[in-house]
Order: C-alpha cells, then sequence, then structure tokens
C-alpha cells in the first residue's frame, strides 16, 4: 500500500490486514511507518514491512530501490493509494512549480511505475489485483485544480492483454465517493 500511513492508505492497510494479509507499506516518514507497523501487527497478528520513499523524487533510482526492497515478496494486491494536492485550490499559474512536479511524480509517476514493477509476477502467476486511487476530479478538467485533475489516474490500460485491465471505479464511503 503506497501512502498507507494516514488516511484512506491506512484504512486499506488495516481493512486488508483485518482479512489476515500481511502488509508492505510504503511511504515517506520513518516514525509513521513504524509507527502504523505496530499497530498493525498488534491488532491483527500479521506481519508487516516497511519501505521509506518519497515518490516526489521521480526517478529511476528510486524505483529500483523500491523494486529491491519487495525481493521476491508475493505481492498479491497492489494498491496505488498515494497522492497529492496543492495545499488550496488555486489558477494553475499561481501553483508554485514545485507542487506541479508532485502532483505529477506522487499521482501519475508512482501508479504507472509501482504497476510496472509489480504485475510481472502477477501476469507469471494468472493471479493479483491492482487498486488505483482516483479521484472524481479527474473526470472533468476542473479549474483550480488543474494539474491535480490531470494528474489523477481515470483509466490506464495495458492493450497487450485484456487480463491487464486498470480502471477508475467508485468507491462508495462514508466520507462520500472516492
Ligand atoms: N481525501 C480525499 O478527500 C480524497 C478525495 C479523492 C481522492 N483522494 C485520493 O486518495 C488518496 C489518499 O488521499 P488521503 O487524503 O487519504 O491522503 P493523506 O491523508 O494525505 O495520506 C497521505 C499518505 O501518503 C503519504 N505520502 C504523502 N506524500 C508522499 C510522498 N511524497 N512520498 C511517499 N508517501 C507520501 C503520507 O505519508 P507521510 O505523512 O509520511 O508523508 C501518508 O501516508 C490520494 O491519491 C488522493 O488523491 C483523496
Amino acid at each position: 500500500v503506497t501512502g498507507g500511513t494516514d488516511g484512506i492508505g491506512k484504512a486499506y492497510c488495516r481493512e486488508l490486514a483485518a482479512r489476515g494479509l500481511n502488509i508492505v507499506i510504503i511511504s515517506r516518514s520513518m516514525d509513521k511507518l513504524r509507527v502504523t507497523a505496530e499497530e498493525l501487527e498488534k491488532d491483527f497478528g500479521i506481519v508487516t514491512s516497511i519501505i521509506q520513499a518519497d515518490f516526489t523524487e521521480g526517478t529511476r533510482d528510486l524505483y529500483l530501490n523500491i523494486k529491491e526492497q519487495l525481493g521476491d515478496k508475493e505481492i498479491g494486491i497492489l494498491v496505488n493509494n498515494v497522492g497529492v494536492m496543492y495545499d488550496y485550490p488555486s489558477l494553475f499559474l499561481e501553483v508554485p512549480e514545485t507542487k506541479i512536479w508532485q502532483c505529477i511524480n506522487v499521482n501519475m509517476m508512482s501508479v504507472t511505475m509501482m504497476t510496472y514493477i509489480i504485475l510481472p509476477e502477477m501476469v507469471k502467476r494468472r493471479r493479483g489485483l491492482v487498486i488505483n486511487m482516483s479521484s472524481t476530479s479527474s473526470f472533468y478538467p476542473l479549474p483550480l485544480m488543474a494539474a491535480y485533475s490531470a494528474s489523477k489516474v481515470k483509466n490506464f490500460k495495458r492493450e497487450n492483454n485484456g487480463d491487464q485491465h486498470h480502471s477508475a471505479g467508485y468507491l462508495e464511503s462514508e466520507q462520500g465517493v472516492v
């Protein structure tokens, strides 16, 4: 689970752990990773692994490092959850350049590269699930959220095999539609 130490990602960790799955959490802050991993192990009796990574970097080395740390773990479900928005809705030209890079690297690059790393073993096993955390803001070009809305995955699909099909879906939760 990327971005699994807070918010929706942490909720995914807890729901999956409650069903007996061991969890790998990939996130930025080591202290939050440790606390979340301990919490999951204590509450659900599962095994956790943590990988510290800052997806804003968006470099090839970042993903090589994640791949190396994942090693030969069998990943049954990849939750591409990590995502960033602006601090507040802004006109495109008023968004700091660093925030634009963050939207692209965290929201788009992480989904693409994490899937690229993990999907091959799923294909070999003919079994696996990739969940991409979208946003209703990706459904239309949104004023004041132009880069964010463009960067949220809506339909990520590999054309060469019908089984490898990733598309956005609705999840109705108490907090609304995600
Ligand atoms: N919340 C909403 O209303 C909403 C609505 C629609 C869609 N979404 C989507 O749902 C997903 C989760 O949103 P959320 O609101 O639950 O997020 P959140 O509460 O802000 O949680 C963010 C998580 O991602 C990690 N993270 C943030 N930046 C990171 C980075 N650069 N590298 C690695 N990890 C990073 C955080 O770890 P650290 O604290 O260590 O940085 C934390 O674990 C996102 O993709 C978002 O676009 C959210």
